[in-house]
């Protein structure tokens, strides 16, 4: 007898996929039909009939597009009251219990080059600590100053989940208490040919990727993450990337905004620093804030300049959020209008030929579907979208060398701990760069913010002195 999901996929013309069902395994039989049963075939005929259409992929929808307004920094213009409001409303959220962290640790850091989970990547200048080694600390040492120890929630991906869960295990857990780290994997798409053929990698395996950061927020919800968070009286999550050491884990002004604003989603920008620069570019259109993704602005939006010289479309998405949990599942159930849409690549994707042997392409031969976590935006109530200061927030370590490597993030750092220490007294001789000398670091259990450092700054005497390889802890 016909397995029933087979002939469900051949009903759905994708038959193709148990092509070679009948040669594998009793064992490869059972794991090719479990990755069978994660597609949905309904959302991938859509995805065919939307995306891959001829012309689908033409163009994007520019019409009324305008720049997105932003709450400006005080020493930007902005309303130096509203932002200490917003402080004290977050700093009351964090000693309420009602912020948990979230990072996205899916991705597979291609460009990078590294061989593990992302997380595990060495980025800190003097201890070499690990980025997740970064965020673990900043969590408990923010805990610890609002008496309230945070849930951290960490998505990963089928291929690194295990990987990440054993590199806690073995650092035990950083010292965060290990019932409020919680790992849960994303959710997998198919990649499928030009014509919708869901592809194999192998004869007995579907080429399955990561559905994208955008993907969290079912994944949030299929987890159970969004009920424990319910549980234990959290309605607010602080998103962040994997790749960004400088990034404040829990920001009190910036989760105020968010509260304050009885916000969906709220937002961090930063002005770009050129036109050509590779970030999201927050957006209105229609009514709704957008985020464009730097390969969907066509150059004369992003060079455009207003009558001052400064950039039009100047707000870049440094990818920091915060989300209010109901929202995340009104997101994750869909429906009503509510969809996360997807975004097309077009890849090599190794696959198997009509023999089963397998093929390399040269060129690519289809089609990856990937979520974007931004694309929530237009269906969030009050959307908020407050300025950063790019040197208190952002510096990724993306690529191997050159622009956001390990070295303009290790000397973004240093540059952090330089500002922290001189704005407390310290006179750390640095270039016009801002960069000292010496190298040293600061570690977040110490002062993971300016305030948090000012703070044990003073209770410290006598000052040390910076020399290199000097340790703050
Ligand atoms: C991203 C943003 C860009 C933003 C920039 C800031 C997109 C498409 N673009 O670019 O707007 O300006 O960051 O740094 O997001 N991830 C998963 N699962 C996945 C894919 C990614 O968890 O399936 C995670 C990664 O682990 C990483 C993050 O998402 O933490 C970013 O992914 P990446 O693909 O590196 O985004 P960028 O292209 O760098």
């Amino acid at each position: 007898m016909i397995h029933p999901l087979i002939e469900k996929f051949q009903a759905a013309g994708q038959g193709q996929v148990f092509a070679f069902f009948g040669q594998l395994s009793p064992d490869a039989q059972k794991s090719l039909l479990a990755e069978a049963a994660e597609i949905d075939l309904e959302e991938v005929a859509r995805l065919s009939r939307t995306l891959l259409a001829p012309g689908a992929s033409a163009g994007v929808d520019l019409e009324g597009l305008a720049p997105a307004p932003y709450e400006r920094r005080p020493e930007h213009g902005g309303d130096a009251a509203a932002w200490a409001r917003a402080k004290a409303a977050g700093e009351a959220a964090l000693r309420t219990g009602r912020v948990a962290a979230f990072t996205v640790a899916g991705g597979q850091g291609t460009r990078l080059g590294y061989d593990g989970p992302k997380g595990t990547f060495r980025v800190t200048p003097v201890r070499q600590k690990p980025l997740f080694q970064v965020f673990a600390e900043k969590i408990l040492a923010a805990g610890r100053r609002y008496g309230r120890p945070l849930h951290w929630f960490i998505m990963t991906s089928h291929a690194n989940h295990v990987a990440t869960e054993a590199f806690f295990a073995d650092n035990g857990w950083f010292g965060l208490d290990r019932s409020r780290v919680h790992f849960f994997r994303q959710g997998r798409m198919p990649a499928v040919d030009f014509a919708g053929k869901i592809l194999l990698e192998t004869p007995g395996a579907i080429a399955l990727s990561p559905d994208g950061h955008g993907g969290s927020l079912r994944a949030l919800e299929r987890s159970g993450a969004l009920d424990l968070m319910q549980r234990e009286g959290v309605d607010t999550l602080s998103y962040f990337q994997i790749d960004n050491p400088l990034v404040r884990c829990v920001d009190p002004a910036f989760i105020g905004w968010h509260v304050l604003g009885r916000s969906g989603m709220s937002s961090k920008m930063v002005p770009k620093a050129y036109p050509e620069e590779k970030v999201g570019v927050f957006c209105v259109q229609g009514g709704k804030t957008v985020v464009f993704e730097y390969s969907d602005l066509p150059m004369a939006f992003q060079r455009e300049v207003d009558a001052t010289g400064q950039l039009r479309f100047l707000a870049g998405s440094i990818a920091i959020h915060v989300l209010d949990r109901e929202f995340v599942r009104k997101m994750a159930a869909g429906g009503d209008g509510v969809t996360m849409p997807f975004h097309r690549a077009d890849k090599k994707i190794p696959t198997v030929d009509a023999a089963g042997a397998p093929v390399k392409p040269a060129k690519p031969n289809g089609v990856k579907f990937e979520m974007f976590v931004f694309d929530a935006l237009p269906f969030a109530l009050n959307p908020v979208v407050i300025e950063t200061l790019r040197a208190d927030d952002f510096s990724p370590v993306k690529n191997a060398e050159g622009l956001d490597s390990p070295k303009t993030c290790r000397d973004d750092q240093l540059r952090q701990f330089t500002r922290w220490l001189n704005a407390n007294g310290a006179a750390v001789s640095a270039d016009a760069t801002g960069l000292p000398a010496v190298a040293f670091e600061v570690s977040p259990l110490f002062g993971y913010d300016e305030d948090s450092f000012a703070d044990a700054w003073r209770t410290r005497s006598p000052a040390p002195v910076v020399s290199e390889g000097l340790y703050l802890a």
